[in-house]
Formats: structure tokens, C-alpha cells, sequence
């Protein structure tokens, strides 16, 4: 996996080959990242934001099978280092909804909050997040992904 640093202090980009790429990117950010830190992960469908997903896990050191949380929504995991909440805002068709189930609130607890689909949920976002955005480019291969980590 190559890195490359934009100059821009904030943003890190990074090019992945491989999905086990992505899952060791993840996994390096899992053990690093601090509580409290929000997440999001952009990328079309199939892009590789769940793998991502599954190393972060590992570097939290949950063995725990994590799977899209789809259908819930909301996933937690806290046999980690700290708790892991794995959104996928995919299905919401109500953003108010997060709000109304207390989701949210975990936006500003001590977890670390993983978002797939955040732009689905943009209002409710606190003002300082991580954005990682996992991005395919067909003149690179099939398996290419670049991927775009800035700090807002
Ligand atoms: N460089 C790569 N990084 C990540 N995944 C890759 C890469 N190359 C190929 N893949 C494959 O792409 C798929 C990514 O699936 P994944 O479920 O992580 O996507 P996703 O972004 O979460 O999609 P969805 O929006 O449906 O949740 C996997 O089958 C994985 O093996
Ligand atoms: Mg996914």
C-alpha cells in the first residue's frame, strides 16, 4: 500500500491494491484512533467501506464477525479497546429517525462511531469528523481503490 500526503497537514491519501489493502489500513486506524472520534465512510456501493470496517475492528481488538449493519442500522461492538459503532445509513429514509432512536448520541459519547453513508445523515453530524473516502479508478485495476482520509 502506498502513501502519499497531500502537503495539506489534514488530509493523508493513501492507494490500495487489494482488499486486504484496505483491511490493514483499517486496521493501523482501529489501534490509533482516539475516543470520541466520528467517522465517515463515502464510497459507492461495493466500494470497500465494510472491509475498512473489519480492520478498524481487528485494531480495536474485537474478533467479533462485523457484517454491513444494514437492516439495524446500528451495530455496537465493545469487547474493544473502546466501543465501536458501525452505522450504515443506506436504508434511512427518514434521517430524523437516528435522532428519534437516540442514535446520535453516540456521535458525542467516548466510541468510536464508523459511518457508511453518512451523507445520508449530513445534518446530524457533529462539526469535527474524519472523512474516508474509498474511491475506484477503472484505469488502475478492478482491485484499486484510493483512499482519501481528511480531517475536518
Ligand atoms: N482494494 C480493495 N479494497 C477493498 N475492497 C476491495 C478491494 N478490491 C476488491 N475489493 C472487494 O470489494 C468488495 C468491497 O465490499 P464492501 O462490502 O466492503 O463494500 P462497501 O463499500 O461496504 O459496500 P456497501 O455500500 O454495499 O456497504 C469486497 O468484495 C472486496 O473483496
Ligand atoms: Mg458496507
Amino acid at each position: 500500500m502506498l502513501t502519499q500526503s497531500t502537503g495539506n497537514s489534514t488530509q493523508e491519501i493513501y492507494e490500495s491494491f487489494s482488499a486486504d489493502d484496505t483491511f490493514e489500513l483499517g486496521l493501523r486506524f482501529g489501534k490509533e484512533t482516539a475516543p470520541g472520534t466520528v467517522i465517515t465512510l463515502e464510497g459507492d456501493l461495493g466500494a470497500g467501506k465494510t472491509v475498512f470496517a473489519k480492520g478498524f475492528a481487528k485494531g480495536l481488538g474485537i474478533s467479533e464477525h462485523v457484517t454491513s449493519p444494514t437492516f439495524t442500522i446500528m451495530q455496537i461492538y465493545d469487547e474493544g479497546r473502546i466501543p465501536l459503532y458501525h452505522y450504515d445509513a443506506y436504508r434511512i429514509e427518514d434521517p430524523e429517525e437516528m435522532e428519534e432512536i437516540g442514535y446520535t448520541d453516540y456521535f458525542y459519547g467516548d466510541g468510536v462511531c464508523l459511518i457508511e453513508w453518512a451523507g445520508n445523515i449530513e445534518e446530524f453530524l457533529p462539526e469535527h469528523i474524519t472523512k474516508i473516502s474509498v474511491d475506484r479508478d477503472n484505469d488502475k485495476g478492478f482491485d484499486y481503490r484510493r483512499i482519501t482520509v481528511t480531517k475536518i
